[in-house]
């Protein structure tokens, strides 16, 4: 018997035993379709920022050093690798005063590894910007979410500084 019947099959006996009333797959999640058929899941209507960079207004950050999200338009932006990178024709320290945009901060262009600081180019481990870096979409949440983020000072609002608090609390 595969696990899933066997785990389907014990939830049952155990609902059995004390009497619970069964839950359907479709009461489950916040989908409300059944869980092994995705042909009636309907996407929320989204969109994400379509004003150029240099247009946008950035979003709040979520917490301290949280990465920000992106506010601008992506399109034709996203296709990495890692000796090109459209994104640092606007966000690399070199350029990015003059485009109005923030330069990567100092923790991307550093070889945590080998404790060493890249003075060319950016980090190994940064390069897929949207690995980390998202666009944000307006839509609603489907959970309320209280989380109130606390900085430490004010700049953090607005700016990073990981590499400098990476250690913190570490002995
Ligand atoms: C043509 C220049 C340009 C390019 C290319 C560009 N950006 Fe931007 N970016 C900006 C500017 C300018 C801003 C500031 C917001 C604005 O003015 O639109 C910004 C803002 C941001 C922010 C928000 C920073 C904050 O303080 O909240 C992030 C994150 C970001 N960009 C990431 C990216 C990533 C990732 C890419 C590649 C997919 C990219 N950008 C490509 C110019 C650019
Ligand atoms: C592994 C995850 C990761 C990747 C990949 C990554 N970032 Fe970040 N980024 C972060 C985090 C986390 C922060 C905030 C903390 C810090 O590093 O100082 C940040 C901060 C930033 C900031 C804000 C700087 C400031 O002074 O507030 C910019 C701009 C940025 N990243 C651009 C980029 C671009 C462009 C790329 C691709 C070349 C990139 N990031 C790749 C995680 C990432």
């Amino acid at each position: 018997m595969k696990m899933h019947k066997i785990a389907v099959l014990g939830s049952v006996l155990l609902s059995l035993a004390f009497g619970a009333k069964a839950i359907s797959d479709t009461e489950l999640g916040f989908r409300n379709v059944p869980l092994n058929n995705e042909d009636k899941v309907k996407l929320q209507e989204f969109k994400y920022g379509d004003k150029a960079p240099g247009e946008s207004q950035v979003f709040d950050r979520a917490y301290e050093n949280a990465p920000p999200m992106i506010p601008h338009d992506v399109e034709g932006l996203t296709d990495f690798t890692q000796s090109t990178n459209p994104c640092l024709d606007c966000h690399s320290p070199e350029v990015a005063k003059d485009v109005g945009a923030l330069p990567v901060p100092e923790s991307h262009r550093y070889d945590l590894r080998n404790a060493k600081a890249i003075t060319d180019g950016i980090s190994d481990s940064r390069w897929n910007c949207t690995q980390c870096h998202a666009p944000q979409a307006q839509v609603k949440p489907l959970v309320g979410n209280t989380f109130k983020p606390e900085y430490r000072n004010k700049n953090s609002k607005n700016g990073s500084n990981l590499l400098e608090v990476i250690n913190e609390g570490v002995k």
